[in-house]
């Protein structure tokens, strides 16, 4: 098959990496003028013009990044087919579709409102209680476009640093930690879970994944598999769908979901007998889904900002150096490792370990390290 893929990022590298041993090629759609996949063919379209190009060369698409005209993908799909369907997009990349969209199935949320002046996140913040997060509706990711408001008084300038004619507000969630679910539905209805995973953010961006995420009940995990099970359902989906959340004292508040590969999902490249990757292009080319089961206890160190000292951590026996080809910048993602390990302890060590040799990065804060019970 003849996949195109709309964005051109490192996801979509990834894709690609994982859909050639299955006899695929790539052609990437990049509209941001700066595509990184750095493999298969790109077609750049600033103009929004080549679009009839790119679907020429195309026998069916799909996506490694939502943040672009949902219009696009809906005239894409009149001509191929497009998995998961444009809906996905146009509820992933305006939260308030999403957040309305989970209220709907019964999956639950923060409290939230929606803001479109200063003084109506001022109130905003009043209603809910402070500390609340206010969030540009569109365009998110990797925590920009954000403010917390630890009182209504912060409105004003939390409202012109995000520089957004529409938030969404929310209550701050005391969380104990943070998780996510990836899941994949085939063309013919079928779904797979990966186990859950724990995230680490830092300043917004993700820098550790722990699966399976250690100490977590059953009882959790089928309640998200519920969840999105019924997004997927909805959504009559097909591929790859990442769903975000927040455990608190003994259950789960929906953060947000992704209608794609997921970087919290990374860990599958070794750590899962088919990675996330191979699912979504099994998925999407109408083949059967892979085994979603892990092969033992992983973690996933993303590698932000510099790259550090790649070749001691290649000594290493333990760790997988997975680089996406990008220049350094600060906040940018470079790359990730992936580490196993038969033990939450060893993996604990290992981790630390390998994180030495990556510059800025941030204590591993999680149920690894902590000795309180969660
Ligand atoms: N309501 C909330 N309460 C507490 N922390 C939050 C809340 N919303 C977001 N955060 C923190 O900010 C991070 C980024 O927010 P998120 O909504 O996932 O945006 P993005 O689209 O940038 O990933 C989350 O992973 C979490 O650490
Ligand atoms: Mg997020």
């Amino acid at each position: 098959m003849r996949i195109g893929v709309l964005g051109a990022g490192q996801l979509g590298r990834m894709l690609a990496l994982a859909g050639y041993p299955l006899a695929n090629t790539f052609v990437f759609y990049d509209m941001s003028g700066n595509p990184s996949a750095g493999i298969g063919e790109v077609v750049t379209d600033q103009s929004g013009d080549k679009a009839e190009a790119f679907l020429a060369r195309v026998d069916l698409v799909t996506y490694e990044f939502e943040h672009l005209p949902v219009e696009i993908a809906e005239t894409m799909a009149r001509s191929k087919p497009v998995h998961p369907a444009p809906r996905a997009l146009q509820v992933c990349q305006n939260r308030e579709a999403e957040k309305t969209l989970f209220g709907r199935l019964g999956i639950p949320t923060p409290r939230w409102q929606m803001a479109d002046s200063a003084e109506s996140l001022r109130q905003a913040a009043e209603e809910l209680g402070c500390p609340v997060v206010a969030k540009s509706n569109t365009e998110g990711y990797d925590g920009k476009g954000q403010a917390v408001l630890r009182s209504p008084d912060d409105a004003e300038q939390a409202w012109n640093a995000i520089g957004h004619d529409r938030l969404m507000v929310e209550k701050f969630v005391n969380f104990s930690r943070e998780v996510s679910l990836i899941a994949v539905r085939s063309s013919d209805g079928d779904v797979a879970f990966y186990p859950m995973a724990e995230n680490v953010h830092h300043e917004g961006i993700l820098r550790y994944s722990i699966a399976p995420a250690p100490r977590l009940s059953r009882e959790l995990e089928e309640e998200a598999d519920g969840y999105i099970r019924a997004l997927l359902h909805e959504l009559d989906y097909v591929g790859v769908l990442a769903l975000e959340l927040f455990e608190t004292d003994k259950s789960l508040v929906a953060n947000e979901m992704a209608p794609r590969v997921h970087n919290s999902g990374h860990w599958t490249m070794e750590g899962a007998m088919t990675s996330q990757f191979e699912n979504h292009i099994r998925a999407v080319t109408g083949l059967p889904l892979g085994n979603t089961a892990p092969r033992g206890l992983s973690c996933m160190v993303n590698i932000i900002g510099e790259h550090g000292n790649i070749k001691r951590i290649l000594e290493l026996p333990y760790a997988h150096v997975h680089l996406y080809d990008k220049e350094e910048r600060p906040g940018r993602k470079l790359g990730h490792v992936n580490v196993l390990a038969d033990s939450y302890e060893e993996l604990r060590w290992r981790v630390e370990n390998v994180a030495q040799f990556l510059p800025g990065s941030p204590e591993l804060d999680c149920s690894l390290t902590r000795t309180s019970p969660l």
